[in-house]
């Protein structure tokens, strides 16, 4: 790997320039996958089942189809055989077999959406049910250890021995922290709009809301038998997704059933927000027993994190909640285990950094009690235990600044006032405390992606197949071309967004910018090594990602460092968190303002995750019960007062031709632990269950 990988002289690089799509979506004009404009749409609702595990025996479907309107009831009975049903969470209307509560069973398609609404509230079901199982616990007998973890690390590390560590070391900490379940809120819900016109050349066109255009082809083609070239997908422009639409839900498959049922007729799908709760994937539970033992320097001779966690039962999900514990700090003796209790509940799946999001609450709030109990700083005691190398490869850090990120957000913060003690800053009703907490993210690169570059009417056009779900994607990927060939950014578009333009991986795992951008620079080199600085107009060059400079001899990951400061309210347990902060190393950052929305983003999402989201599990129905907005709280404009992103000039000339670490994720890491760790130095309470709540608090307030 030679150290001049860093290709890209920055000039667009770097510059904090407004969103390009910016003024379609103030105006209204930036089209949706549910409002692309096609001729005479029929509309789909969804028939959910309502009990959550046994068979259905019987869909009277005859009030619905005589209802003036409907146009097409679908059942396990009647909807087309699918060609692949491997993955069973795609496999919908293929049996009688009921899952989980809320599992589609039905759909009705209608001339309005009103119709098929009512129309699906008169199919009838009836059910043979079974018993269910839908509780996560530690302490059951049937937890298994899945083969992998998501994406595909090793469920199980370990090295030295940490029992013995435990056995003799003079401090040590062992206890359990429990994070919820989580589901993604983005604001525009899943939705899809699919065309089946069987005379055409691309046959099936799903405008879907994904984060990755071509990777929905893959699945919606293999599910339905189709070659890939057979299926168009298109998707210019995304209002969130943090994961939820990084692979395709149960609908896509349902809107393309209903398509088929009606060739040549578009129709329309959206879920509401109530079934984005069973049909969307959510984060996953965790039980993280953390084991820490340090001599008496603060020096780590062991860590370990055993993760219990949920699966659904027809599709394995493992969150890999230990990774991170791999990783982030020296000690001789590790250990990480995961263990599922696969149950009969909706299928788990990606949530904004997966893995470390929740993983990095156990361990971060286990150093700030550890900290405690050596009357060491809790910064402090990060610094001295900082890896030379990976501890978990071995491999030198392509770039580590993690200590440089706590120095830095300790001085910006005013962390040296600090009193340690707990639960001594007290302003009339309101305890004061404040909170650290680090933050990472692994720097990935996926291995395809293919960009054109062209010349056309005097300016230069990158394609690529990528997906913008508000993160700028429209944005960054003419600053990264420009920089390439090396001309103003102004003369750059880029067409994103279909399948008609060049493969690109999915926006997910903070990999985006990455693997699109490594593509972009490849095709505009070979674009200015074939055309020279005089193209003509239809000069055109396609360029894959370029394999040769992928880094493997390194470990690469973006790190950061979080403070929050917390008012605990000492009659009612009330938590406010007026101020957070971060700092961030994430290599070259391609566009400031873009970036500071990931960062803040990341940093609210955090916060929710601290004092507010919790999916409630209501065992004996089998469903989240608090599934809606009214009841799901998700931090708002009003619970957020002060958060400020930062970061550091990182230059890393390993990572890929830009510089460029990931920062879609990195935001949400550390800052529960960060906030937990606050309101314990507010308090004196120590809170190890998410989210932290006021009734939590109350009996331990002094
Ligand atoms: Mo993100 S959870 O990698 O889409």
């Amino acid at each position: 790997m030679p150290d001049d990988t860093n290709l890209l002289e920055p000039h667009a690089i770097g510059q904090p320039l407004a969103r390009r799509d910016g003024e379609r979506k103030v105006r209204g004009t930036a089209t949706y996958a549910y409002e692309t404009p096609v001729d005479h749409p029929a509309f789909v609702q969804i028939v959910q089942a309502t009990v959550a595990r046994g068979r259905v025996t019987g869909t009277g479907t005859s009030a619905a189809e005589a209802l003036d309107g409907v146009l097409a009831v679908l059942t396990a009975g009647n909807a087309e055989r699918l060609a692949s049903t491997d993955d069973r969470e795609l496999a919908v209307l293929q049996s009688a077999e009921v899952a989980f509560r809320g599992q589609p069973i039905a759909l009705v398609v209608a001339e309005t959406s009103e119709t098929a609404r009512q129309g699906a509230e008169l199919v009838r079901v009836s059910y043979a049910e079974e018993p269910h199982d839908s509780e996560l616990r530690a302490n059951r007998d049937d937890l298994y250890k899945p083969e992998k973890v998501n994406p595909s690390y090793e469920t199980d590390t370990a090295e030295g021995d940490v029992t013995a560590a435990m056995a003799s070391a003079p401090v040590t900490l062992d206890r359990t922290y429990t994070t919820a379940m989580y589901h993604n809120n983005p604001l525009e819900p899943h939705a899809t709009t699919a065309l089946w016109d069987p005379d055409a050349d691309v046959p099936l066109t799903l405008w879907d809301s994904t984060q990755g255009v071509h990777p929905a082809r893959a699945a919606v083609a293999e599910v339905f038998g189709l070659d890939e070239e057979q299926v168009r997908v298109v998707c210019p422009f995304v209002g969130g997704g943090f994961g939820s639409k990084g692979t395709p839900h149960a609908h896509v498959v349902l809107a393309a059933l209903a398509a088929r049922a009606l060739p040549g007729r578009p129709v329309k799908l959206a879920l509401t927000r109530q079934q984005m709760f069973f049909l969307a994937g959510y984060r996953t539970p965790t039980i993280q027993q953390v084991q820490l033992a340090a001599d008496d320097s603060g020096r780590l001779t062991a860590i370990a994190i055993d993760v219990v966690e949920q699966t659904s039962k027809i599709k394995e999900f493992a969150e890999q909640t230990g990774v991170a514990t791999r990783m982030m700090y020296a000690a001789p003796s590790r250990r990480t285990t995961h263990r599922l209790a696969a149950l009969d509940v909706p299928v788990p799946s990606w949530m904004r950094a997966p893995g470390e999001a929740p993983g990095m609450f156990g361990p971060e709030v286990a150093l700030d009690e550890l900290a405690g109990q050596l009357g060491i700083d809790p910064i402090e005691l990060r610094i001295r235990n900082e890896p030379p190398a990976d501890p978990d490869t071995g491999k030198p850090w392509s770039s580590r600044h993690l200590v440089e990120c706590l120095r830095e957000g300790a001085r910006r913060f005013g962390w040296h006032d600090r009193d340690p003690r707990p639960s001594v800053r007290r302003e009339g009703s309101w305890l004061i405390g404040t909170g650290v907490a680090s933050s990472v993210y692994p720097t990935m690169r996926m291995a395809q992606s293919a960009a054109t570059v062209r010349y056309e009417d005097g300016r230069y056009v990158a394609e690529i197949g990528a997906a913008d779900l508000g993160t700028g994607a429209w944005t960054v990927l003419p600053q990264i071309a420009a920089d390439a060939l090396g001309v103003p950014v102004g003369d750059v578009d880029v067409r994103i967004g279909d399948t008609r333009y060049p493969m690109a991986s999915v926006a997910g795992g903070s990999s985006g910018t990455n693997t699109w951008g490594s593509a972009i620079v490849v095709a505009a080199h070979a674009f200015r090594d074939k055309f020279g600085g005089a193209p003509v107009p239809g000069d055109e060059v396609t360029g894959d990602v370029d394999q040769a400079a992928k880094n493997d001899a390194h470990a690469s990951y973006a790190f950061g460092a979080q403070f929050a400061e917390a008012r605990v309210h000492a009659d009612t347990g009330e938590i406010r968190v007026p101020r957070l902060l971060g700092v961030f190393a994430a290599g070259r950052i391609i566009n400031p303002r873009t970036a500071r929305s990931q960062f803040v983003g990341g940093m609210t999402m955090g916060l929710s995750m601290a004092l507010h989201e919790t999916s409630v599990m209501d065992p004996r129905l089998g469903q989240v019960v608090n599934h809606d907005l009214a009841e799901y709280h998700i931090t708002a404009n009003a619970d957020v007062t002060s958060i400020e992103a930062h970061w550091l000039d990182e230059d890393d000339p390993y990572v890929n031709a830009m510089g460029s670490k990931g920062i879609g994720e990195i935001g949400i890491v550390g800052t529960a632990a960060a906030v937990a760790n606050a309101v314990h130095h507010a308090t004196g309470a120590r809170i190890r269950d998410l989210p932290v709540t006021l009734d939590k608090l109350l009996a331990a307030l002094p």
